[in-house]
């Protein structure tokens, strides 16, 4: 089964609203054959709605991504954000799940369950994150790990709620460290959680939904982890800055 590939830029807390228009204007010039890659960018909140502004009077065929969303509609939760919020500047994806999350803001499978379901409801298409920590992989248990957090985290998303998810394996030692996991790594992890999804969906759904690898993507190693069945794309953090490398990782089709 041919799943088109996505290539998605997590900028994390980089960019202010300038540089981000200043990369987009750059970057919406490029030559990227669109028919064969989609392409996504999560810059920080506030730039959203300007470079909506921007992508659709340039008639950009870039997708727009939040970096999180709160688990609530409204309310007294001062400094959070709603999946109806992000909506609302034009983002048609939210990632969820992040390592960097998990990690800094103590956010639980529970927790990214939650806000899950509330990006579903508010049609957002989802890149749930998922991956080990170094110790869990060395320990032997990064497959339960991973799988533990996927199950956990679907619980309860129905067959037709999952179309709206892309799943991004993201080892935790992998990132910002320059340690990619090998591609042969990477490929049987994602093999992995194709055969979980089939078993709590089924083969088509398993076959169609797109996987993406992330941890120190750079031009130099996307195009051997593209190269591997089960690998439908990538989650670019640090090379994802530079407008130059990630036409590069973009373009690994070339
Ligand atoms: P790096 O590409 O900087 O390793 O970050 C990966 C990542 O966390 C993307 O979400």
């Amino acid at each position: 089964m041919k799943r088109k590939p996505l290539i998605a830029a997590n900028w994390k807390m980089n960019k202010g609203i300038g540089e981000s228009l200043d990369y987009f204007l750059k970057f919406k010039d490029k030559n990227i054959d669109y028919s064969q890659v989609d392409v996504l960018i999560a810059p920080p909140y506030i730039s959203l709605y300007p470079m909506y502004k921007e992508i659709k009077a340039n008639k950009s065929p870039i997708f727009l991504s939040s970096q999180n969303i709160y688990m609530k509609d409204e309310g007294a939760y001062t400094g959070e954000i709603s999946a109806a919020m992000v909506k609302s500047c034009g983002a048609t994806y939210t990632i969820l799940g992040h390592s960097e999350r998990r990690e800094y803001f103590n956010e639980t499978d529970e927790i990214v369950n939650m806000k899950l379901k509330k990006a579903i409801s508010a049609e957002l298409n989802i890149i749930l994150c998922v991956g080990e920590r170094d110790i869990e992989r060395e320990a032997g248990v990064a497959y339960e790990v991973v799988l533990s957090q996927l199950g956990k985290s679907l619980m309860g998303v129905t067959e037709e709620e999952i179309e709206r998810i892309a799943i991004a394996y993201e080892p935790v030692w992998a990132i910002g460290t320059g340690k990619t996991a090998s591609s042969e790594d990477a490929e049987a992890m994602h093999n992995e959680i194709r055969k979980k999804i089939e078993i709590l969906y089924n083969k088509t759904i398993g076959e169609s939904i797109r996987i993406l690898y992330g941890g120190s993507v750079k031009p130099e190693n996307i195009r051997e982890l593209m190269q591997k069945e089960n690998i439908d794309g990538a989650l670019v953090g640090g090379a994802s800055l530079d407008v130059e490398k990630f036409c590069k990782i973009a373009t690994f089709y070339a």
